[in-house]
């Protein structure tokens, strides 16, 4: 314990507002770096990367879930959550990967998962092993089931992955699982759940955690009643007034605001995000000082390579931040959706970036035919336009190298529950989930001595740590200058349009002269003046090229 608590006072105290324009970096932590050759990235694997990270250059890091589970869906099924998986490490490892990121000046950020829990947590067990009505069920969500003997589903509901909502249990009662069927929905009207995840977060927060990335969370707080409304009802009714029976309803904020109690007994007060797909305007609720702090936006993420679509999402949440008091977020790419250098490389589908790229996984990467040269360029292009944006960036583990989705994985060694309940429609998240590639060559491209638990393509090589550090031009040069140049430039959060007159270009500035213009076409544009600090490609003959960003001190 003495150690934990040193580990504590080593945090770098800085100002209370790291996070506001903080570059978070995104690690999927079975996908990193595995230290001990059994295929699965691990938390030392974390730590002998750390200066890697030191030399990108991001702020913090954000852990996607270690915890102990079955990874029935990656690791968002914890079964325990106040614990590391023993083929990740163990508590020991946790508290010296801590340590070492707070020596390197690196923030640390943990995913909390408060929706479900795994069906082999001891509480789901508990509550399988008890009978209906008993204090055990109470943590979760049981129903009996209609027609006939109980033995037709409470209702029709389908889950997020795909199939039924509710698991009927050997007893014949059902469970909801909003997710895949190892994921029962805990019951937040209980007091004990409540307690026990404020005890999770005194835990980590007491290990040195400085923030939380709350998972799913507008869908805490529920309201079924004693009659349920079918999947037609459900369908029709609004998700943006505070009144639906399973999401964003406005009892979720009474639970952050307890959640805000424990932040702020700390010091520096601990942070947290929300995964939250709520209307954007029930966002700033989320973000606010007395809630979670901070809301993701996947606005960007869900947008098409286009200049207009760019600025009405940037103007709009800058907007929506400041009436929360929050800042906004920038996120192209995470372990849920295809990487952005593919998306912007294929077909346009104006909007739902989980559907973006979908065909083409589908059809083993072959059609609709792919532009890898053009995707990789719009994705440098957009990055650098982000990293000038005023707020947060995350960034997701790989994307500083360039990666595309991996494409082709055979049915036999796909993970993703998604592909499983939705057999022939939706091909899954793991081709965004492939282990790192650190070298060229051996085995699993440095990833680990023991191979990789998905499989790597060989265009890998080439696109690996090995191969770009140090090489002129490539992405990860690009992102360790531009977050160096970053980090130099930042100072207050304004930004301010400059007005051109092509439609398919994006200039604005920023506190200190700090320019970005953007040429989201195809004819080369003429540059305000200035000095050119970075570029996403090389200018041609003093001109911006399409799909090309520049910063500029003016
Ligand atoms: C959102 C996470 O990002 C995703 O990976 C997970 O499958 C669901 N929540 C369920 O926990």
């Amino acid at each position: 314990m003495t150690e934990v608590l040193e580990t504590v006072t080593a945090v770098p105290t800085a100002e209370e507002s790291w996070w506001r324009q903080a570059a978070v970096y995104q690690i999927y932590p079975r996908s990193f770096a595995d230290s001990n050759g059994d295929g699965m990235g691990d938390l030392p694997g974390i730590t002998s990367r750390i200066p890697y990270l030191k030399q990108l250059g991001v702020d913090a890091v954000w852990l996607s879930p270690f915890y102990p589970s079955a990874l029935a869906d990656g690791g968002y099924d914890v079964d325990d959550y106040r614990d590391v998986d023993p083929r990740l490490g163990t508590l020991d490892d946790f508290a010296e990967m801590a340590a070492a990121l707070h020596v390197a000046g690196l923030r640390l950020i943990v995913d909390v998962v408060p929706n479900h829990t795994s069906d082999r947590h001891e509480w789901f067990k508990e509550a399988l092993a008890s009978p209906k009505g008993s204090a055990a069920r109470e943590r979760y969500i049981f129903r009996d089931g209609t027609g006939p003997d109980g033995a037709q589903a409470p209702a029709d509901w389908e889950s997020i992955f795909g199939g039924p909502a509710w698991t009927r249990t050997a007893d014949g009662q059902w469970y909801l699982h909003s997710f895949a069927s190892e994921q029962p929905d805990l019951n937040w009207h209980n007091p004990e759940v409540r307690a026990d995840f404020l005890e999770t977060l005194r835990f980590w927060s007491d290990r040195g955690v400085d923030g939380f990335r709350i998972d799913v969370a507008h869908g805490l707080a529920k309201d079924l009643g004693d009659t349920l409304p079918s999947l037609a009802e459900l369908e029709t009714l609004a998700k943006d007034d505070g009144n639906h029976p399973l999401w964003d309803r406005d009892e979720v904020h009474e639970i952050y605001a307890e959640w805000r109690t424990v932040f702020n007994s700390y010091t520096p007060a601990r942070t947290a995000v929300a995964e939250a797909w709520v209307a954007a305007s029930r966002r700033a609720k989320y973000a606010s000082a007395e809630g979670l702090g901070q809301a993701f936006n996947f606005d960007l993420l869900e947008a098409d390579f286009d200049a207009a679509q760019f600025k009405d999402i940037i103007t709009f949440n800058l907007a929506l931040a400041t009436e929360s008091g929050s800042s906004t977020t920038w996120v192209f790419s995470n372990h849920d959706v295809v990487r952005h250098a593919t998306r912007y490389g294929l077909p346009a589908r104006n909007g739902n970036a989980t559907k973006q790229g979908a065909d083409w996984l589908l059809s083993g990467g072959t059609a609709p035919v792919l532009d890898a040269e053009l995707g990789l360029r719009r994705a440098r292009a957009a990055t650098l336009l982000e990293l000038a944006l005023p707020g947060s960036a995350y960034l997701y583990q790989g994307e500083e190298l360039g990666l595309h989705e991996v494409a082709g994985i055979p049915a036999e060694q796909r993970q993703d529950p998604a592909f499983f309940r939705n057999p022939g429609i939706d091909i899954g998240r793991d081709g965004c989930r492939v282990p790192l590639p650190w070298s060229r060559g051996g085995s699993s491209h440095g990833f680990g001595t023991g191979g990789s638990h998905l499989p790597q393509p060989d265009w890998f090589a080439d696109s690996s740590v090995e191969a770009e550090d140090g090489a002129a031009g490539s992405t990860l040069e690009l992102y360790r200058d531009a977050l160096a140049l970053r980090a130099s430039l930042q100072s207050g959060e304004e930004l301010e349009w400059i007005d051109g007159s092509r439609p398919d270009m994006l200039a604005f500035r920023r506190p200190n002269g700090w320019t970005s213009v953007t040429n989201f076409g195809t004819e080369p544009a003429e540059l305000p003046a200035g000095e050119v600090l970075i570029a996403s490609a090389p200018l041609e003959g003093g001109l911006l090229p399409g799909a090309t960003t520049v910063w500029l001190r003016s």
